[in-house]
């Protein structure tokens, strides 16, 4: 699980046990994690660093990565191939592929463009990478209570769901995607759930 100590890397720390996954978490600040007895490992490194990478992926079923960047992507591809370990989802965000609502999204490109170019980079680089790859686009993240559900689509737009995202629930979303071989080598764009939607 790379992106471990993040505040969406939490929960999928935290749901990845309690789902029975032997999760092993990779961050550059380990000490946050100190007294952790629900983890298999913990993996200290930068995810672009490949020798720490490949420390982390060794033997896994799958990897997650709650942050995205071709950076990271360029690492884990090569690191994977290299350990024989083929499943990876990874974050990325709906402002990617987004063209509407105009205004929003224009704005955010305007203030986030080098992350955004910078994660469409990394998309193109799972595509083409061989491996069974999932690329998960959220939506806005927010620090509120998780609501055990999300909106899943395949529209860039992004008009199913609400713009704001609990991470709880994205953490879920990037669990779910692990687990379902119907996501390998899609691109779900992740909203949340709207009131009274099933
Ligand atoms: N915020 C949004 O609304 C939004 C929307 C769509 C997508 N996203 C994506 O979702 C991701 C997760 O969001 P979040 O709010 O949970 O972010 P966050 O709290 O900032 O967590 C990101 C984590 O990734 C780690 N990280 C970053 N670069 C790393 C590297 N090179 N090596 C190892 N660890 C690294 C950070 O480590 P350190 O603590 O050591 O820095 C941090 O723990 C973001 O990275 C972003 O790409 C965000």
């Amino acid at each position: 699980m790379i992106g471990a100590t993040g505040r969406t890397g939490m929960h999928v720390l935290e749901q990845g046990a309690a789902r029975g996954h032997e999760v092993t978490a990779f961050t550059r600040k380990p000490e946050l994690l100190d007294g952790r007895d629900d983890l298999l490992a913990v993996v200290r490194g930068d995810a672009t660093d490949p020798s720490s990478v490949g420390e982390a992926v060794a033997g896994q079923d799958a990897v997650i990565a709650a942050v995205g960047g071709s950076g990271i992507a360029r690492t884990l591809i090569a690191t994977m191939r290299a350990a024989g370990v083929r499943r990876v989802v990874m974050t990325s965000s709906r402002s990617v592929p987004a063209t509407r609502p105009r205004f929003a999204v224009g704005m955010a490109w305007l203030i986030f463009r080098k992350a955004y170019v910078d994660l469409a980079r990394a998309e193109g680089m799972l595509e083409i990478s061989g491996l069974d790859w999932t690329v998960v686009r959220a939506t806005r993240l927010v620090d509120r209570p998780r609501k055990g559900r999300v909106h899943v689509d395949f529209e860039a737009d992004a008009t199913g769901g609400e713009a704001m995202l609990p991470r709880a629930d994205y953490a879920m979303a990037l669990l779910d995607a692990a687990e379902d071989d119907a996501m390998i080598g899609e691109m779900p764009g992740v909203c949340g759930a709207r009131a009274g939607a099933p």
